[in-house]
């Protein structure tokens, strides 16, 4: 496309239309068209792999008026959420959760049943979150729960990395964040997940300029987001709830803000099971397993059945007989993986829990 075609007065869009179509449009409706007739050409000649004529391309738009602009604005769609990395996450993640999770229980009462029956909450009154955040230790779930909601939702899922924000430099993080946060506003239907949201959203008092500008420009966000009708969802995670900025977790920002802690029996179980099932497992005593992961989280779990799977593996390779992996297997690998949790970070926590949690 060149741009002397771009550039050209109403009067010459009116001309060029008239030439081609023989349908007269006065000038100001032309200079409206002429910019999607051009579109339309770029379009055609990206679908069919080679440069399609403006004569073609005008006719077929001309004709197809209210079509060719739907088909161009999904296709720009469609390159956003490439541009973005926006994944579908399958279903089986909301549903591979315990019920009894309380983050879970939580994001079903105020998020996913709302959004179900827009009726009810309509008659009632009831606003679904628009921005939320998950606090609590590494590996208990928090990316996970928000991938699940994006599954559940059948939202797409796009996670904003620092380092997206970083492309030119420090001093541009603020623009970058307000630049992707103008094109998320585009999108329908998105869960927007923000990982170690501290540090991008820091106490203003303690951080530099730099850092400060960044949470500012938190601040105007989440607020233009939140007066979006579109169903749009961001969730922030962190490690540090304590040093997130004040004004970020006053009511009035995020609706909700969700503790992820540690495992109970239950939780642990539904857990064990899944990570068993993948396993070539001969007898396991699962109501064991769960008394003696008592400090573990998920990430701990996951981990320690990653070293049984090598480790039946490797004996199936040195043997050359039907390795199967016993609730002994189990118990002899366990000692050698520390849990997360420890009488300190489970102290910390509860104690964050009932200064910041909110839903
Ligand atoms: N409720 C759960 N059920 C099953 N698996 C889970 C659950 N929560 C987390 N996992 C698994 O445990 C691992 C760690 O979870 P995740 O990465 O979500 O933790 P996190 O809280 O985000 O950790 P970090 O603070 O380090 O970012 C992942 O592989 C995840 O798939
Ligand atoms: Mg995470």
């Amino acid at each position: 496309m060149t741009n002397n075609l771009d550039a050209i007065t109403p009067e010459a869009s009116a001309e060029q239309i008239f030439e081609i179509s023989g349908t007269r449009f006065e000038p100001e409706a032309a200079a409206e068209l002429w910019p999607r007739i051009l579109q339309h050409k770029w379009l055609m000649s990206e679908k069919l792999g080679r440069d399609v004529g403006l004569r073609v391309a005008c006719i077929d738009f001309l004709e197809n008026m209210e079509l060719a602009d739907r088909e161009y604005l999904a296709y720009k769609r469609q390159d956003l959420l490439d541009e973005m990395g926006a994944r579908s996450i399958s279903r089986e993640y909301w549903d591979g959760i315990s019920d009894s999770q309380p983050p879970k229980q939580i994001v079903q009462r105020k998020i996913i049943l709302p959004l179900t029956r827009p009726d009810l909450s309509q008659k009632h009154g009831v606003v679904p979150p628009k921005a939320i955040i998950f606090f609590g230790p590494p590996g208990t779930g928090k990316t996970h729960f928000a991938k699940a909601i994006a599954g559940v939702l059948a939202w797409w899922f796009i996670e904003i990395a620092p380092s997206m924000l970083l492309v030119e430099g420090t001093a541009k993080m603020g623009a970058n964040l307000r630049a992707i946060m103008e094109k998320v506003r585009t999108l329908d239907e998105a869960v927007i997940f923000i990982d170690e949201f501290e540090e991008l959203a820091g106490r203003r008092d303690e951080a530099d300029r730099l850092d400060k500008s960044v949470t500012n420009e938190f601040l105007k966000q989440v607020p233009l987001l939140k007066s979006e009708s579109k169903n749009l969802l961001l969730v922030c995670a962190t490690n540090y709830i304590r040093q997130l900025d004040d004004a970020l977790l006053r009511p009035g920002r995020f609706d909700c803000i969700i503790p992820v802690g540690g495992l109970n029996e239950d939780e642990r179980a539904t857990i064990l099971q899944h990570y068993l099932n993948k396993l070539c497992a001969g007898e396991v005593d699962l109501n064991l397993l769960v008394k003696m992961t008592s400090r573990f989280t998920p990430a701990d779990l996951e981990y320690l059945f990653q070293q049984v799977a090598q480790y039946a593996f490797e004996q199936e390779l040195a043997t050359g007989t039907d390795y199967r992996v016993t609730t002994a297997t189990i118990l002899e690998i366990l000692p050698k993986i520390r849990p997360t949790l420890t009488e300190e970070i489970i102290t910390e926590f509860e104690k964050d829990s009932l200064t910041y949690s909110r839903f």
